[in-house]
């Protein structure tokens, strides 16, 4: 890491699992934004893969998957240089903090997670203990770097407010080991809906393919997708309660061209929303592109990659175990 006496820390992390890796949501919503920060900030980024199993998983794609979605971090411009850029599960810290944490959360506030109770609706047939203590991973995850800001989607909102709770807690009862996180929840695009039914967030479990696209899309697939969004029966390109769908697209566009929505609404005055969806989609199209080529050069040298892996997670370590020592000690733990 950096000079972390001046720099405030960032850290975050993304589940690798699900088809396609990494959603247009992901990326606006997180981490495009972190590789905005690394220059600012001391930052750690992650893959989840202890999270991800909180959901049956293909054993053999889940592994493809955690390579995929570190080398998809590297080719959205985080700098493994400059950052600590890790697997979850290769340092050992977060499962050892995440059972501590556990036995500092409340069956009841984990009762309140929304996404606990939509994610045991979607699997009622697992709905097991992991998925429940799943924040209680998270926090640990957040804690083990004292890590000032959290950069993620509004979706994860609740998670962190519970990652506060649980610190203040902890910290209430032996003194400040833990800094108090703040979550950072860009001001444009931090919830992207679906491309189909533009009141749900989407989401790489939406069964419909043509409600969400993927970094890795290539360009044809994003402009169909975008061509076939559902807009509304109106005909002007204008932000606007009830037309979700065209904010939607709205959204997507200004936080890729940095417009506002009143500029977007002056730039296709008088033109129809076929023009614009297209529009969308070739913005959308050209900020990925080359994303999509440094990944496809980086999967082409596997040793390279496993070699950052491996050194990301010897550093993180390095940083996890201080946090963990002093937790242990604090509660009682023979070291
Ligand atoms: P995950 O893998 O579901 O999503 C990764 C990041 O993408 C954001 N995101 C979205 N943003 C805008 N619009 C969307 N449609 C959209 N969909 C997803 C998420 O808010 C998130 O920031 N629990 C986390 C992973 C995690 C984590 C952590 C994050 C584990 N430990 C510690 C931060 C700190 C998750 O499942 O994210």
């Amino acid at each position: 890491m950096a000079d972390g006496l001046s720099k405030k820390r960032i850290l975050s992390g993304i589940q690798p699992s699900g088809e396609g890796i990494f959603t247009l949501g992901n990326y606006i919503g997180a981490v495009r934004n972190w590789s905005r920060m690394q220059e600012e900030f001391d930052c750690a980024y992650f893959i989840a893969d202890l999270h991800s199993i909180t959901v049956r998983q293909d054993p053999k794609m889940l592994k493809q998957q955690t390579l995929s979605a570190f080398a998809l971090l590297l080719a959205c411009g985080i700098d493994p240089e400059k950052n600590l850029v890790f697997v979850q599960s290769h340092v050992h810290e977060h499962a050892e903090l995440g059972w501590i944490m556990s036995c500092y959360s409340q069956f009841g506030e984990l009762s309140r997670m929304t996404q606990f109770k939509d994610k045991s609706s979607k699997h009622a047939d697992n709905v097991n203990a992991g998925l429940f203590t799943y924040p209680a991973l998270m926090a640990a995850d957040i804690l083990l770097y004292q890590a000032d800001l959290v950069p993620v989607g509004a979706d994860q909102k609740q998670h962190l407010e519970f990652t506060r709770d649980v610190a203040t807690r902890f910290n209430n009862l032996y003194g400040e080991v833990f800094k108090l996180p703040e979550p950072y929840i860009p001001p444009m695009g931090a919830k992207i809906m679906s491309l189909q039914e533009p009141d749900k967030k989407m989401s790489k479990s939406d069964p419909n393919p043509k409600s969400k696209v993927f970094i890795l899309d290539e360009e044809n697939v994003i402009l169909k997708k975008f061509k076939s969004a559902v807009t509304d029966s109106e005909t002007e390109v204008v932000y606007r309660e009830g037309k979700d769908g065209i904010n939607n697209l709205m959204t997507i566009y200004a936080s890729i061209t940095g417009g506002t929505y009143d500029e977007i609404a002056q730039e296709f005055a008088g033109k129809g929303y076929g023009d614009f969806k297209v529009c969308v989609g070739q913005c959308v199209a050209d900020e990925l592109k080359p994303v999509r080529e440094e990944y496809a050069r980086l999967m082409q040298d596997k040793k390279y990659v496993e070699e950052l892996m491996k050194k990301g997670a010897e550093n993180a370590g390095y940083v996890a175990s201080r946090t963990l020592n002093k937790v242990k000690k604090k509660v009682g733990l023979y070291l």
